[in-house]
């Protein structure tokens, strides 16, 4: 992936990636965003937003603007896993080689296109959470990505990411508009909703401030 590359395999790795998304259109996402949340609530009058909409809608949405098939129930666990501190189990490694068949067999393109996927996951699950916390409650909406890894001549590094949410530099995430549009595509569809008492927990990490639980009720 190019997240983990440097030099001159980080510049092409991540060129398949940016090229793979400058094909992809903010005002599709965003609907298709909305329409994807409003058939996953419909009907239902207590929602919890991180496990059932933040993860899967954003990862459904942009693998389908790809041309790839709704692999989010694979992406999760992969995203759980690929940071190069953690060990994989075998659900993970099952759901990767599943991924790979599915973004047409080994190879760069399909090593970008699960970075695409595996990169938008979490992150803008976090992006989500926060922002809807934060308008639920009034409260100003916290960074979801504090740090970041990078793996430097075998080693890895934690780098600060205060005060740059996307991040900056030849880095800087290429996805950031992408991700504004399929939040706004949610919370168009969660404007019925309120928070329910009691019902936020956090992600214990030093590098992430998002829900783990974010549960809402219509009305
Ligand atoms: C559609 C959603 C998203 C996609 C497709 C995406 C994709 C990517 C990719 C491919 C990279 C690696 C770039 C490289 O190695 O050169 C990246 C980096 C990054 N992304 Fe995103 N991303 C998304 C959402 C988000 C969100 C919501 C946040 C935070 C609020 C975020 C924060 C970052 C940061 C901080 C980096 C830089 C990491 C570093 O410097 O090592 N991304 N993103």
């Amino acid at each position: 992936m190019a997240r983990f590359s440097n030099g001159p395999d980080h510049v092409r790795r991540r060129a398949l990636g940016v090229d793979a998304l400058a094909s992809v259109d903010a005002d599709s996402l965003r609907e298709k965003a909305f329409s994807r949340t409003h058939r996953i609530v419909a009907g239902l009058d207590v929602v919890e937003v991180m496990a059932e909409i933040a993860r899967p809608v954003p990862v459904g949405v942009l693998a389908e603007a790809l041309g790839l098939p709704d692999v989010s129930a694979d992406v999760v666990p992969v995203a759980a896993a690929y940071h190069p501190h953690v060990v994989p189990d075998a659900a993970a490694e099952a759901a990767l080689a599943r991924l790979v068949a599915a973004c047409g067999g080994p190879s760069e393109l399909a090593a970008a296109r699960i970075g695409l996927l595996v990169q938008a996951c979490d992150a803008t699950a976090g992006l989500i959470g926060n922002e809807l916390f934060a308008w639920l409650t009034g409260k100003p909406a916290e960074q979801p990505v504090l740090a970041t890894r990078r793996r430097i001549d075998g080693e890895d590094v934690t780098v600060s990411l205060a005060g740059t949410p996307f991040g900056a530099g030849p880095r800087a995430c290429p996805g950031s508009w992408h991700a504004r549009a399929l939040a706004a595509g949610v919370f168009e569809a969660l404007r019925d909703f309120r928070l329910t008492e009691g019902e936020v927990s956090w992600i214990s990490s030093p590098n992430l401030r998002m829900p783990a639980v974010l549960r809402v009720t219509r009305g």
